[in-house]
């Protein structure tokens, strides 16, 4: 019987250096291929709101959505530790991002649930974990947010807003939150964060120096009509989608993936 990862085993990687292969998944059968393929954290995502709905955006995507994608993923994974996000408007208020979160974890079967945002978050954080329930943090690109940001580009990239994703980052860990992801943020940010925090810190075009990556499991089957340059087709060089996964999982492992040109300056 394989050991089912938990927050502490991502702790226990970071700590010995090894890189935490992360994929976001939405069904019982794509589950079931990426944890047999070692996979070791899923991210049930809301990127759903593309990806199977069809969406420009994340924002349509409703906690019914998101409890149905973790249910069917969390019946057949064994291994690989499940995160789901919490859907655009379903924490603006730290009560109601705790009933939320309670609903991803009972009835979707998660283990941790991962919410966009900083310093503002504090106390949603807090709530959260103090009621037994790890969180992850979301900081750079924060899609629900798009709007506001007014686009999908890189993030952090000047002196003030690094130095402002590096205090929200402490903020979040201070908060109680077991894991970061980091989107879109130029690479010596990125290491600057995982240096400083003792929590993995989790990567999506945000370059190779820090404790894991995560991308999209339809891009790396190149199901996406144009790929991200952070992201990679991982089945060009394979003839199945198991060995393709496995290839992902090798790649970040090894540190071969992403090279410089996945990453940004
Ligand atoms: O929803 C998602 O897939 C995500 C990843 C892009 C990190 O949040």
């Amino acid at each position: 019987m394989t050991e089912k990862i938990t927050i502490n085993s991502l702790k226990k990687m970071k700590e010995i250096g090894e890189k935490i292969a992360c994929l976001t998944s939405y069904d019982s059968s794509f589950a079931k291929l990426q944890d047999d393929a070692g996979v070791d954290m899923l991210l049930v995502g809301d990127s759903l709101g593309m990806v199977l709905q069809g969406a420009d955006n994340t924002l349509r995507v409703k906690m019914s959505d998101m409890i149905y994608h973790s249910r069917i993923v969390s019946d057949v994974v064994k291994r690989a530790i499940i995160i789901s996000d919490m859907p655009f408007m379903s924490y603006s208020t730290p009560r109601q991002a705790l009933g939320n979160a309670a609903r991803l974890i009972a009835e979707g079967g998660a283990q941790v649930v991962k919410i966009e945002g900083g310093q503002e978050l504090f106390e949603t954080v807090r709530l959260i974990t103090e009621n037994g329930i790890p969180v992850c943090g979301h900081l750079g690109l924060t899609p629900q947010s798009i709007h506001q940001i007014g686009g999908l580009g890189v993030q952090a990239n000047t002196e003030d807003t690094a130095k402002k994703l590096v205090e929200d980052a402490i903020s979040l860990q201070s908060a109680g939150a077991s894991c970061i992801v980091l989107e879109c943020v130029p690479s010596e940010v990125t290491a600057d964060v995982s240096k400083t925090l003792n929590i993995p810190v989790i990567g999506i075009g945000a370059g190779v120096d820090c404790d894991g990556q995560v991308l999209v499991l339809y891009d790396i089957l190149g199901l996406t009509k144009t790929q991200p340059k952070f992201s990679k087709n991982f089945l060009i060089d394979h003839n199945s989608i198991f060995d393709a996964i496995k290839d992902y999982v090798a790649e970040v492992k090894n540190a071969s993936f992403p090279t410089s040109s996945n990453s940004y300056k």
